[in-house]
C-alpha cells in the first residue's frame, strides 16, 4: 500500500474507505507511560526542537495503538518560539507569553517565519515520513485567531475578553496581527508538507468562542490566507472546538475536512456542511473513563453518524486528556477497525 491509498488520504478526499481511519488529536502526550518517560529532565519546547525526541514521541502512539496516521509531535507555539517571541510552555497551564501583544509596535516581534529557522522540523518530518512507511503523517499548525489568543491574553483564557476587546477597538491592529500570524502559520504548514508531510491540520480550537458575524469579518480572511495557498499540495483539516455555528464558514476556509467536536452529531454537521462534506471526529473524550460498554456504544454511534458525509476520519472531539487509560484508546482502534 501507498501512503495515498492509505485509509486516511482516502477519507480525506472523498474517496471510498472500507471503513474510517481512526488517530487521535493528542494521541502522542500525557496518557502514555512511554512519553512520560522520553520528557523526564527535557522541557515540553527543548522535546520540540530535538528531532530525535520527535521522532520517537511521533512514533509511540502509532506502535501502541495502530493508529491510521502520526500527527507530528510539536506546538502551535513552535514557531513563535523560532521567531523569537518570549513564550513558554507551563506544564499544567499551557502557552505563557512574555510580553502580550496589545499595540502596533508589538506586531515588530512577528516577523515571517522562514523554513531555516526551523530545521529541526524539516529533519523530524523526513525521517518520520521514512520510518512511517505508508502511515500517512499529519502536521499542523495554530490557526492565526488561536494563536492571537495567547499573544493577546498572555496564556490561556476562558472568554477571551482581551482578545475580543482588541478586535473590535482597533481592528486595524487586529487584521495586521492576524495577516502576520496567517503568514507563519502558513509558512509552518509549507515547511511540513516540503518535507514530507500526508496532511495537514489547521487547529483553531477556540474559534468557537466567537459569534459567527464575528468570525466572518475577523478571523475567516485569515484563515483562508493559511489554507488557500496550500490547495492542491495535501489534504487540509480545520477544526476548533464548540464550532457547531462555524462548521461551514471554516469549511469555506479552505478546508477539505472539517473536525467537529462531541456536541454535534456527524449527520448532522454533514447537513449543516452541505454536499461533498467530509468530517473528522467526535467522541466526547469525557467518555473514555465511562467504561468499555459506554465506549463501545459511543465509538459505534459515532461511525453510524458519519455515514451521513462523503467522508469520515475517527477522532475524538477533541485533544486525549492526558489521565486516559492508553488501553481504552487502543480497544476504540480495534472496535473502529472491526467495523467495515
Ligand atoms: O499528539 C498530538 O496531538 C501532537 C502534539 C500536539 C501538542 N500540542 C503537544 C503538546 C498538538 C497537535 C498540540 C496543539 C496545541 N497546543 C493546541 C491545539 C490543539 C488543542 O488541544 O486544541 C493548543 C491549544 C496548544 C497549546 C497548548 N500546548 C496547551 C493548551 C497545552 C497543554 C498544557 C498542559 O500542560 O495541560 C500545551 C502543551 C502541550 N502540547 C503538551 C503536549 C504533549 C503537554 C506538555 C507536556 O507534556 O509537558
Amino acid at each position: 500500500m501507498t501512503t495515498s491509498e492509505s485509509l486516511l488520504l482516502r477519507a480525506a478526499t472523498g474517496r471510498p474507505a472500507s471503513r474510517p481511519p481512526v488517530w487521535f488529536m493528542r494521541q502522542a502526550g500525557r496518557s502514555l507511560p512511554e512519553y512520560r518517560a522520553l520528557r523526564v529532565g527535557t522541557s515540553m519546547l527543548a522535546a520540540c526542537r530535538t528531532p530525535d525526541l520527535i521522532t520517537e514521541i511521533t512514533l509511540q502512539p502509532v506502535r501502541r495503538h495502530g493508529v491510521d496516521a502520526a500527527i507530528f509531535f510539536s506546538d502551535i507555539v513552535v514557531p513563535l518560539v523560532a521567531i523569537g517571541v518570549g513564550v513558554d510552555i507551563v506544564a499544567g497551564v499551557g502557552p505563557v507569553v512574555d510580553k502580550p501583544i496589545r499595540e502596533a509596535a508589538d506586531l515588530d516581534r512577528l516577523r515571517p517565519l522562514d523554513a531555516a529557522d526551523v530545521p529541526y522540523i524539516t529533519e523530524a518530518v523526513q525521517t518520520l515520513t521514512r520510518e512511517l512507511g505508508p502511515t500517512p503523517l499529519i502536521g499542523f499548525a495554530g490557526a492565526p485567531f488561536t494563536l492571537a489568543s495567547y499573544l493577546v491574553e498572555g496564556g490561556p483564557s476562558k472568554d477571551h475578553a482581551l482578545t475580543k476587546s482588541l478586535m473590535h477597538s482597533n481592528p486595524d491592529l487586529w487584521h495586521a496581527l492576524l495577516a502576520r500570524l496567517a503568514d507563519i502559520a502558513r509558512q509552518f504548514l509549507r515547511v511540513q508538507i516540503d518535507a514530507g508531510a500526508s496532511a495537514v491540520q489547521l487547529f483553531d480550537s477556540w474559534a468557537g468562542t466567537l459569534s459567527l458575524a464575528d468570525y466572518e469579518e475577523f478571523v475567516l480572511p485569515h484563515s483562508r490566507a493559511v489554507l488557500e495557498p496550500l490547495a492542491g499540495t495535501v489534504p487540509r483539516i480545520h477544526f476548533g472546538v464548540n464550532t457547531g455555528e462555524l462548521l461551514a464558514a471554516m469549511r469555506s476556509a479552505g478546508a477539505d475536512v472539517v473536525g467537529v467536536d462531541w456536541r454535534v452529531p456527524l449527520d448532522e454537521a454533514a447537513r449543516r456542511l452541505g454536499p461533498g462534506a467530509v468530517v473528522q471526529g467526535n467522541l466526547d473524550p469525557a467518555l473514555l473513563g465511562a467504561g468499555p460498554a459506554v465506549v463501545d456504544a459511543a465509538v459505534r454511534r459515532v461511525v453510524e453518524q458519519g455515514r451521513a458525509a462523503d467522508g469520515h476520519i475517527f477522532n475524538l472531539g477533541h485533544g486525549v486528556p492526558p489521565d486516559t487509560d492508553p488501553d481504552v484508546l487502543t480497544r476504540i482502534v480495534d472496535t473502529v477497525k472491526s467495523l467495515k
